[in-house]
């Protein structure tokens, strides 16, 4: 997949505001801070399209980034991060929860894991509800630059295993060094078709 446009679209806090153009979406979903906007901007190549940061909870609201006139990128609030309030938290699980419960357009949700660690339990509920419900997810297992490459076998493997994936459905990528990239262009490509 060739990016030739890509261009942010919408910010939305629920439906009435998702775009109605009627493309497809792929969603990105992950704990917070773990680089779900800095894998927007890599696969995009664009350094700051997608807002990231240092502190969890950068992305508060949906936002939707068109790509190549065609699709969507979602990205989407992190989980699982305890600092943010209670009242928050249930906004943003009301938020992602509405999304993903009513979204028809979604096609996919990348559902994004720091390589380094076993998945959490929120990341194991998150992953179970959305093949529970027939969402197609795709794991990619991101930050690999901060893993000796002899060492991703090992924890690609506990990260499958947890999930109850097979290792070769994980992704490793960076959006450090681009590692993964062209493996997620494919993967995408597979998910919106022809
Ligand atoms: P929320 O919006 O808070 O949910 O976070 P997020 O998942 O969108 O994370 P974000 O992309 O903002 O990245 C969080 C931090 O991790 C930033 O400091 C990024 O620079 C860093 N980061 C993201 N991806 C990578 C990566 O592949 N390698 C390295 N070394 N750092 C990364
Ligand atoms: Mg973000």
């Amino acid at each position: 997949m060739i990016i030739r446009k890509a261009e942010y679209v919408a910010s939305a806090v629920k439906a009435d505001q998702y775009p109605r153009d009627g493309l497809p979406e792929i969603a990105l979903a992950g704990r917070s801070n773990v680089g779900k906007s800095s894998l927007i901007n890599r696969f995009l190549g664009r350094r700051n399209l997608a807002r990231t940061g240092n502190t969890p909870g950068k992305t508060q609201t949906l936002n939707f980034y068109r790509v190549n006139g065609a699709w969507y990128f979602v990205d989407l609030p992190g989980y699982g991060y305890a600092k943010v309030s209670q009242t928050v938290k249930a906004q943003w699980g009301g938020m992602t929860g509405n999304y993903f419960k009513k979204r028809e357009n979604l096609r996919a949700v990348l559902q994004i894991v720091d390589i380094r660690r076993e998945p959490s339990a929120e990341d194991l509920a998150m992953n179970a509800w959305l093949r529970g419900n027939g969402i197609p997810v795709l794991v990619v297992a991101t930050k690999a630059d901060k893993v000796a490459r002899g060492q991703w076998p090992q924890h690609l493997k506990q990260i499958s295993g947890s999930l109850a994936m097979e290792v070769w459905q994980i992704i490793p990528f960076s959006a450090a060094s681009g590692f993964g990239a062209d493996d997620l262009r494919a993967a995408v490509e597979e998910i919106l078709g022809p």
